[in-house]
């Protein structure tokens, strides 16, 4: 069953036809992985499915637009440069669509129901449209620039706490890149008292989805890249939340270390984390 069976051609249409099918595909192969690659390491999996997904969703969006440029995670070799190299030369296109077929791959091995699909469009270096399925929840969140967000029609709004004292927030650790470690602790163990719980579910873009739906307060992690936070970002925003860099800079596709919330705890968070940084764990 596919949630929605869209045949209109605007970028919207498009994005959650491919999301919708390609999440439903990903969940119909759930426990049949038959190659288990490595990319940087044992943490860094990946499987046919997600290759063949990034595959089914490239195809629907060319057929609508051929001349797009289509910027997905398992057409990228790992590693941070190869990443930054890849954005930045998808990003001398207008129209660029930013793929994560699988987010959350090693909760998809494992069985663990916490995984999505993340298409998102760029125009001109400006995402203008975010979708984020998750096949488990047969939830779909889909923001428009400017239009607000809504998972399955209704208006998703962002959680009302006013202090971090109050919040649940999520974080994630990133895989393959041992460098960021000191980082990750040293806001853990900053956050941990401050704030009501901690959460690591595993897949960045849901938890940027969850942010969005009020379902967490907050949500950090160093060292994503663009597929990760992409339609993320835009679902957040058009919910009502803030999207910076660790540093509280704005959101831009460039940015690895994020931080996303509610809006109202916004700076007592970014503060926080500079807090946590300046402890010495991060040097
Ligand atoms: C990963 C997930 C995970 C996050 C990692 C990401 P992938 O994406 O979002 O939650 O902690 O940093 O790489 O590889 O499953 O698409
Ligand atoms: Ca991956
Ligand atoms: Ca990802
Ligand atoms: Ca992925």
């Amino acid at each position: 069953k596919v949630p929605y069976v869209v045949t209109s051609k605007s970028y919207t249409a498009v994005a959650i036809n491919a999301a919708s099918k390609a999440g439903e595909w990903i969940k119909s192969k759930l426990g049949t992985v038959k190659q288990l690659g490595m990319k940087s390491g044992a943490q860094d999996l990946v499987t046919e499915v997600d290759k063949g997904a990034e595959q089914m969703i490239r195809k629907l969006i060319l057929t609508h637009f051929p001349d797009h440029h289509i910027l997905g995670e398992e057409g990228v070799e790992p590693g941070p440069q190869a990443s930054a190299d890849a954005l930045k030369e998808a990003l001398d296109e207008d129209y660029v669509w930013i793929v994560d077929p699988i987010d959350g791959t090693t909760n998809y091995v494992h069985g663990f129901p916490f995984y999505c699909v993340s298409i998102a469009l760029a125009y001109q270096g400006e995402v203008i449209v975010g979708v984020i399925y998750d096949p488990s929840r047969d939830e779909l969140f889909v923001a428009e620039k400017g239009k607000g967000c809504y998972v399955h029609g209704n208006r998703m709004e962002v959680s009302a706490e006013g202090r971090l004292s109050e919040s649940l927030i999520a974080t994630g650790f990133p895989v393959g890149i041992s460098s960021t470690l000191p980082m990750n602790m040293a806001g853990l163990q900053h956050l941990v008292p401050k704030v009501r719980n901690i959460r690591s579910g595993g897949s960045a873009a849901l938890h940027m989805a969850y942010v969005a739906a009020g379902r967490l307060s907050g949500f950090w992690e160093i060292g994503l890249n663009a597929w990760d936070l992409a339609a993320g970002a835009l679902i957040v925003q058009e919910s009502g939340g803030s999207v910076s860099d660790t540093l509280g800079r704005p959101y831009d596709l460039s940015v690895r270390n994020v931080v996303a919330s509610n809006r109202k705890i916004h700076s007592e968070f970014v503060e926080a984390l500079k807090e946590a940084n300046a402890t010495g764990l991060n040097g």
